[in-house]
């Protein structure tokens, strides 16, 4: 029959980069094609679950039966992401967020100073989207994503902890051919183990098209939802 390992589960996805204005023309933003969080969107529906995606500016398809919501900048994903956080089963940060916006957005277009060879930003940290959703008293079940160049398992495991996250899915974005951009991935799960919570369990989920991985990252999601340990 159809599968529908996911059904009657709400999943809320975060997608793409945000953008941060400087001035009425300008931003500061990243490279992230959406494609990952677009793809993981897509799969959920095809397992059955019911999908919002909150998608920074992007230039994919909605993919059918996916309930999404545009935003523009990490302080408006922020807000979206309180709206739908206490309704949705999972939460899944996916978007690679700014890490910093500017202190002061110019009402008016900047002027090139012509006595200055150079221009000084003031620029304050963004909000963590994803570890204010897992900070929440009753949480969704939380996945995020972690890009590195190294030291994979420390830097995710690091990022487990400190964002409180249930599972983080990391890939290393120097092998070539995956990562930002690409058709396709390959991603390294961890999570807390079973049999001690101080120790990191791990996962590869070895390269392929970023939709079939997307498909396979759910399904063990779903394994490790079914097993939380209640908090
Ligand atoms: O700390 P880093 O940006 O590497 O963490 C990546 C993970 O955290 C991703 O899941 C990303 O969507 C999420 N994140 C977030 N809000 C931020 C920064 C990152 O939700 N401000």
């Amino acid at each position: 029959g159809t599968s529908a390992l996911l059904s009657g589960l709400h999943v809320a996805i975060t997608a793409g980069p945000t953008r941060e204005a400087i001035d009425p023309v300008r931003y500061l933003s990243n490279h992230s094609s959406g494609r990952m969080g677009f793809a993981l969107a897509e799969a959920a529906v095809a397992l059955g679950a019911r999908v919002t995606l909150i998608s920074g500016p992007v230039s994919l398809a909605t993919p059918v039966g996916v309930e999404r919501i545009d935003v523009i900048s990490a302080l408006d994903m922020l807000a979206a992401a309180e709206r739908v956080a206490p309704h949705c089963d999972w939460f899944i940060g996916c978007a690679a967020v700014a890490d910093y916006r500017l202190a002061r957005i110019s009402d008016h277009k900047l002027k090139k100073q012509s006595d200055h060879g150079e221009l000084t930003l003031n620029l304050i940290e963004n909000p963590d989207i994803i570890a204010t959703v897992a900070a929440r008293r009753s949480p969704p079940w939380t996945l995020g994503f972690a890009a590195e160049t190294r030291e994979l398992a420390q830097y995710a495991g690091d990022k487990l902890r400190r964002k409180g996250l249930d599972m983080i899915a990391a890939n290393d974005v120097t092998a070539p051919g995956v990562g930002f951009g690409a058709e396709d991935n390959a991603l390294t799960l961890y999570h807390r183990s079973d049999a001690d919570p101080e120790q990191l369990a791990s996962h590869v989920l070895p390269t392929r098209h970023k939709r079939a991985l997307a498909e396979a990252l759910l399904r063990y999601a779903h394994d490790r939802y079914r097993a939380r340990q209640p908090r």
